[in-house]
């Protein structure tokens, strides 16, 4: 493996800027080879889909492309990848397509580990239809999701299971491949939110045995695009409204109105860009991925222990989550400080954490902490090096001396 982070950080012009971008978990910054995608993509002449000129075939091509570069960075095929704007939007589609085919008493097992936007489209959605919500809950201590418990959540009725494949607070990556295998056998549909752990490491949705996986372009160095991946045949089932002339193929059919061409473009630059972090990777662009983004993990976990240690050595920090694989993502308070009053300090240090719940809505609320601000989130993406941590801490260090000057 060869992670070179000074050359991955070199491809980001907005790191020239002097702070610590310790906020990717919120949305990275994006390479010079995504902005350039975006602009040859306006430079070159974009025209609708399916005209007969050459413009509109190169607006064909980007969406083709898109596809395969999307289903290449998750183990896919392009025929089973949706693009829309985000994960929040595909989500609600999906359930109102999923929606029709559910009766009263159905059922359906959310988790308290997931970002809302995995929680609140089914439970609406089941309110509506009469069917029934399961938690599934997890360990505050640890901070884990025990899959245990998933074999008594489900039953016959179940027609779906929503987990996540990591949080984005603690950084908890359940056991995604156990929890959908026990839905499989249970006959109910897996969705797996990979928003947050698709940056994080190499991702197999044949591994995880997703049926339904989400991804956000914004969340690995792209632009803010949404992706939905699964097996065509399963989409195929599904029949979400439409309009009248807008194509009924799979996966088009689940895509509304006119997309960002040029973004789409920037979303293939993107994964070219994951594709080539580690500068040994070699093969196909499937296998460039998943020994780039290895190499990524490896590079982020090093540095992990190096930020976790340094907060857990601090008295007057509390850290959240000690799951036994987790993301590079730190949650913490410090004693005396609301999480907001701890960001703005670290943003007078020139380093950009994020404060609140962060759309974790349950699983502040299970931690405790929500009503109080909830609490400080630091996450490390393949760009972060050994000085941003080195930044957080002196700047975190520098409250506690700060209060024993009675300030
Ligand atoms: C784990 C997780 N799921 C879902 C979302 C929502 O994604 P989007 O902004 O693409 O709707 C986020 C955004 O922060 C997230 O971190």
């Amino acid at each position: 493996m060869a992670f070179d982070v000074t050359r991955v950080r070199a491809a980001y012009p907005a790191l020239a800027d002097g702070y610590a971008y310790l906020d990717g978990a919120a949305g990275t910054q994006v390479p010079e080879s995504v902005i350039t995608a975006i602009g040859r993509a306006y430079e070159a002449g974009l025209g609708n889909t399916d005209g007969a000129f050459p413009a509109s075939a190169r607006s064909d091509a980007i969406m083709r492309r898109c596809r395969e570069a999307v289903a290449d960075l998750v183990g896919g095929v392009p025929e089973g990848v949706v693009l829309g704007p985000n994960m929040t939007t595909l989500t609600y589609r999906i359930a109102a397509a999923l929606a029709v085919t559910w009766r009263p008493g159905d059922e359906v097992i959310v988790s308290r580990l997931d970002h809302d936007a995995n929680v609140r489209p089914w439970v609406q959605t089941a309110g509506r239809t009469g069917a029934v919500v399961r938690w599934a809950e997890i360990d505050v201590a640890t901070g884990e999701l025990p899959s245990e418990q998933f074999a008594s959540l489900l039953c016959d009725r179940t027609r779906l299971v929503a987990v996540t494949a990591a949080s984005n607070i603690i950084g908890t990556r359940p056991d995604v491949a156990t929890i959908t295998g026990m839905a499989r056998a249970a006959g109910a549909l897996s969705y797996v939110d990979g928003v947050h752990a698709t940056p994080h490491g190499p991702v197999d949705i044949g591994e995880l045995g997703a049926d339904f996986y989400v991804t956000s372009a914004y969340k690995w160095s792209g632009p803010h695009i949404g992706a939905l991946i699964a097996n065509p045949a399963l989409l195929g089932t599904l029949h979400p409204d439409k309009l009248e002339p807008a194509p009924d193929e799979v996966p088009e059919r689940f895509e509304y109105g006119t997309p960002p061409f040029a973004d789409l473009a920037g979303v293939e630059a993107a994964v070219e860009h994951l594709a080539g972090l580690d500068d040994a990777a070699a093969g196909t662009r499937r296998q460039r991925i998943l020994t780039s983004m290895a190499a990524a993990e490896a590079h982020e976990q090093r540095l992990f222990s190096e930020l976790l240690g340094g907060l857990d050595a601090m008295q007057h920090v509390t850290t959240y989550g000690k799951a036994a694989r987790r993301t590079a993502t730190a949650y913490f308070t410090v004693a005396g400080r609301t999480p907001r009053q701890v960001a703005e300090h670290l943003a007078s240090r020139r380093v950009n954490v994020w404060n609140g719940d962060n759309y974790a809505w349950e699983p502040t609320g299970a931690l405790g902490i929500r009503e109080s601000g909830s609490a400080v989130r630091a996450g490390l993406v393949h760009y972060n090096d050994a000085t941003d941590v080195t930044r957080l801490l002196d700047a975190v260090a520098e409250l506690s001396a700060a209060r024993q000057d009675g300030e």
